[in-house]
């Protein structure tokens, strides 16, 4: 049967800004906070309540579609045959919590593995990030420009500083270098903004060395549909099912970044 990804796009957004509705009235209301693997790594009811809201909507509405979402009230997937929904409620879930902003849902719809609807939601700034594979990628009505090269001199690179740092995933010596040279560095704590900044020309990359599939589903449609790359640190392509270093960024800049500062 032929998918109406017109039909599928129509649900997904009116979900989402539903969801972000939903998630702005919570500000008013008492969270209830607590920790996941470590004492650092959070959850709340409005992470929980935002996952089953579109997890109960998208069984209702397409139930041959299959769901994996970070909070685990998807389905147990183990292949990508078929629709797949991946989702993660909130990004940016300690933003979330400390800030009251900086957090957004992120959603990837792909077909047989292949990246066909994104969506980073940005809650508080109602700013929907959305791209369709083959049809462009807009900022809420806006068309988004494809993405011309840069380099790195003149780059905006968003990197957290643990990386440049001791730690458990990559010598601190590696990246320590890019950031002298690059014009600037951020950090903005939400995976999925930080895909859709580059996206949108804000930033022109963004390096991490651990990222989960619903933290970057959603934005990986979005910056392939302007012309951008996202490959794992050593530019193979990202495994879906799995963990990987994400490096996101513009043409030009992807390849110096890659050959002056990873392989060498
Ligand atoms: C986190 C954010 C953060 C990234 C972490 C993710 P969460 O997602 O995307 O920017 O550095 O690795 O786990 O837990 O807030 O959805
Ligand atoms: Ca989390
Ligand atoms: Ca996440
Ligand atoms: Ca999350």
């Amino acid at each position: 049967m032929q998918v109406k990804w017109e039909e599928i796009d129509h649900y997904a957004r009116q979900w989402i800004r539903e969801a972000g509705a939903r998630i702005r009235a919570t500000f008013a209301e008492k969270l209830t906070v607590e920790t996941k693997s470590h004492r650092n790594d959070l959850v709340t009811n409005v992470d929980r309540e935002t996952e089953r809201f579109f997890i109960e909507n998208i069984r209702k509405t397409f139930p041959d579609h299959r769901v994996l979402g970070e909070e685990g009230f998807g389905d147990n997937i183990t292949t990508l045959e078929g629709i797949v929904w991946i989702i993660d409620p909130i990004d940016g879930t300690m933003n979330f919590v400390h800030q009251q902003r900086n957090f957004a849902i992120s959603i990837g719809v792909f077909e047989k593995g292949v990246g066909m609807l994104g969506y980073v939601y940005d809650v508080v700034q109602d700013e929907l990030y959305a791209a369709r594979k083959g049809e462009g990628a807009f900022l809420n009505d806006k068309p988004l420009s494809p993405l011309e090269p840069v380099s790195v001199s003149e780059a905006l690179i968003s990197l957290n500083a643990t990386w440049v740092t001791e730690n458990k995933r990559i010598d601190p010596s590696v990246l320590a270098p890019l950031v002298k040279d690059a014009r600037g560095t951020r950090s903005y704590g939400s995976a999925a903004l930080e895909m859709a900044y580059v996206a949108a020309g804000r930033l022109d990359a963004y390096i991490t060395m651990r990222l989960s599939p619903w933290d970057f589903a959603g934005g990986l449609v979005l910056v392939q549909e302007v012309g951008g790359i996202v490959t794992n640190l050593y530019g193979e392509p990202l495994r879906l099912l799995e963990r990987n270093s994400v490096f996101v960024s513009k043409p030009g800049l992807h390849e110096e970044i890659l050959k002056k500062y990873i392989h060498h």
